[in-house]
């Protein structure tokens, strides 16, 4: 069963943990872009009221089709309890993902809030059945244990364990 990792990372911890991911179970990484280009400043002047509104951003790539693979993953850092403008963009813009399996994934300072269930139910939307769902605070990007949990979840729905 093929695996595709969907993120949107700015600062680089989300990628991190889809990276470890990807490593560990042969996934294929589709990393999307903002195309507003935040520095440190409009990522919370511009970027949290856009994140609060739920706005999708414009992302590069504009479109993501996941027909080829059987399990989308999806990774948003959190923004103001939500998933950020790209990654909301990123469900949006998936095609061929009818009827496949998914996982929505998030990392934040601490306090995701809203974000998981925001992207699961984006998901479904899409006719994805998710069925898992992981969240990293900065403190856990480098805890083994929990990235293990993640792992066996994508092996798992590879049918690998
Ligand atoms: C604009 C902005 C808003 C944020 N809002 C939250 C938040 O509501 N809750 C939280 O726990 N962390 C929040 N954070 C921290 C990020 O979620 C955290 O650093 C995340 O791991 C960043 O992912 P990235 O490095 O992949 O971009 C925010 C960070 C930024 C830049």
């Amino acid at each position: 069963m093929s695996v595709c990792i969907v993120y949107h990372s700015e600062t680089g911890n989300t990628k991190k943990v889809a990276e470890y991911v990807a490593k560990a179970t042969g996934a294929t990484l589709i990393p999307v872009r903002d195309c507003a280009g935040y520095n440190k400043i409009t990522m919370y002047l511009l970027g949290i009221p856009r994140a609060r509104a739920g706005d999708k951003a414009t992302i590069e790539p504009p479109m993501i089709d996941v027909s080829t693979f059987d399990l989308v993953v999806i990774g948003s850092p959190v923004w103001a309890w939500k998933p950020t403008p790209a990654a909301n963009a990123a469900i949006a813009a998936l095609s061929g993902c009818e009827g496949k399996k998914g996982i929505v994934f998030a990392t934040s300072g601490g306090m995701p809030k809203d974000t998981l269930p925001v992207m699961k139910s984006a998901l479904e939307g899409k006719g994805v059945k998710v069925n898992g769902s992981f969240h990293f605070s900065i403190k856990e990007l480098g805890d083994e244990k929990k990235l293990k949990e993640f792992v066996d979840a994508i092996r798992s729905a590879q049918g690998k364990t």
